[in-house]
């Protein structure tokens, strides 16, 4: 048998479509009524078009999920086996009749997915095909049921064991991942003859992938495997994983686990956010640009953390969410950061922004940068972090981000940024390698928000480019006045801005 430990070996074997996954046990069991049959007939023991096929269904099923209606669903409830709850959430939310029953069957299938014959898991699966098959059900709609079932197997043993893991501490979870990774090892099997990391593989070998290994050394982790396999469920396992570990969804993170992502405008002063936040939008952040032009003081340069958290004491006031951009947090003391952030916080803030890059067109260390975050962490829990990385801006290997953004996330970040980033191929490869929801800076000439949405983009920032075409609406309507051109002079009335801007007069000492 061949072995990989090594990251990059392991990346390259589970990039070859030469090496499929290994059926465990002998095929051939009564269709509808075995775990081999149901082997035989899901995404993961497949290859080829019917992988295709069957993984386009579950990803649709999946799709149907919200991580946080999964987190609140299981949190709800403290009762019972741990996997039981979590297969009870998810056949819940997937209309599945008699959800229980439907979980407790799983339990027993999970239980011999990857072993030999078990006719009490035979039992099961026959039961499950019953309750979710029609009586009459052909080849397609059996596929569709066992696909089904696939996906709750799946999500079943793997997930609690993270939940086992994680429980008693409060380490963020994407380290938990990292040190206690639930699936530690994989096996393929070559259809052809191939060549991986320098070993010639023979049509038939099989060929061990030792996950816990490679990521030990290595930021990255592969515990949820790689692309172009990599599990479809791991925004659901996560939300799965907080809720039953009864970790906190502020509402501010529910925005971040939705169907749809986040559409974040950035304001730079009270009446930009109050006037972005009467148009509806969920939340609104700032942009570090727009609050240091406005004070003629250099952007990313540590210049403005008064005027910051100033601005966080006047947005606190409105009745909306919002999340502050704090360049690198002001400081290079994560001691001193957490304290910003702590006031940040205490003034109403739901979240911060946290960049690496330096004014001097360098990156902060990956250490300092993580070290920043998790002293954040420690002082306000529930402060979403979002955690930039300028990677892009700077022109670094791709490697270097993804590698850079795993550090932070298991520092604790709840979200990671990159701006810049606006490659479908660039940000579905990243994404394939995160935990934690994306955020990407919307740009004119890159993918719009239904494409951002489908490459799973979870939160979409506009960063200065509504302050910088707030500058150029004053300076064409000025300039076309002056020339005698016509210009578009439609905006708000005096009294509609003194209606939506004016703080009560007992609130605007800041
Ligand atoms: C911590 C929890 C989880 C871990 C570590 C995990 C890990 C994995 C791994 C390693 C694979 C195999 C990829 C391969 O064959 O190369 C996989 C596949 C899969 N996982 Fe997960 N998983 C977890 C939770 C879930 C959950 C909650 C769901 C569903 C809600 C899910 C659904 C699936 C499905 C449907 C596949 C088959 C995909 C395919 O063959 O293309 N998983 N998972």
């Amino acid at each position: 048998m061949h072995e990989f430990a090594r990251h990059t070996d392991v990346r390259a074997a589970l990039a070859d479509p030469a090496l499929v996954p290994e059926l465990p046990a002998a095929d051939g069991g009564p269709v509808g009524a075995s775990v081999a049959w149901l082997r035989a007939t899901v995404a993961r023991f497949s290859s080829g078009e019917p992988h295709r096929r069957r993984r386009a269904f579950v990803e649709t099923e999946l799709a149907r999920l919200e991580p946080a209606a999964l987190w609140s669903a299981v949190a709800a409830g403290t009762d019972g086996e741990v996997r039981v709850r979590l297969v009870h959430a998810l056949a819940e939310a997937l209309e599945m009749p008699q959800p229980r029953e439907v979980a407790e069957a799983v339990t027993i299938v999970a239980g011999a997915y990857f072993g030999g014959a078990d006719p009490a898991a035979d039992e099961a699966v026959a039961r499950l095909v019953a309750l979710l098959a029609p009586e009459d059900a052909d080849e397609s709609a059996l596929e569709a049921a066992a696909n089904r079932i696939g996906l709750l197997v799946q999500a079943c043993a793997a997930t609690a064991a993270l939940v086992d893991a994680a429980a008693g501490g409060n380490v963020p979870l994407a380290r938990v991942l990292r040190e206690t990774p639930p699936v530690r090892t994989m096996r393929r099997i070559a259809v052809r003859a191939t060549r991986v990391a320098g070993q010639d593989i023979a049509d038939g070998d099989v060929v061990l992938l030792d996950l816990a290994a490679a990521q030990s050394a290595h930021p990255v982790p592969v515990t949820f495997g790689a692309p172009p396999r990599v599990c479809p469920g791991r925004a659901h396992a996560l939300a799965l994983a907080n809720g039953l570990l009864q970790r906190p969804l502020t509402a501010f993170a529910h925005l971040h686990h939705q169907a749809a992502p986040l559409l974040l405008p950035n304001a730079w002063d009270y009446a930009s956010a109050a006037a972005l936040a009467a148009q509806g939008f969920n939340a609104i952040g700032t942009t570090s640009l727009g609050v240091a032009a406005a004070l003629g003081l250099p952007d990313g340069a540590a210049a403005t953390a008064a005027a910051t958290v100033a601005l966080a004491r006047r947005l606190g006031r409105g009745t909306f969410l919002f999340t502050v951009d704090a360049e690198g947090g002001f400081s290079d003391d994560p001691e001193e950061v957490a304290e910003l952030a702590r006031r940040l916080y205490d003034a109403g803030a739901a979240g911060i922004n946290l960049e690496d890059g330096r004014s001097d067109g360098t990156l902060a260390s990956v250490e300092l940068h993580a070290a920043k975050i998790a002293a954040v962490k420690a002082a306000v829990p529930a402060l979403f972090v979002n955690a930039r990385t300028d990677t892009h801006w700077l022109g670094c290997q791709e490697e270097e981000t993804a590698e850079r953004l795993a550090v932070y996330e298991q520092a604790g970040a709840d979200g990671v940024f990159v701006p810049g980033l606006s490659d479908p191929d660039g940000i579905t490869a990243l994404i394939g390698a995160l935990v934690v929801p994306l955020n990407i800076l919307y740009a004119p000439t890159g993918p719009d928000l239904t494409e951002l949405a489908a490459l799973g983009v979870r939160r979409i920032s506009l960063g200065s480019l509504l302050y910088r075409r707030a500058l150029a609406a004053a300076v064409t309507t000025a300039t076309d006045i002056r020339d005698g051109r016509s210009t578009d002079l439609s905006a708000p009335s005096y009294t509609e801005v003194q209606a939506t801007s004016v703080l009560r007069a007992a609130d605007s000492r800041t």
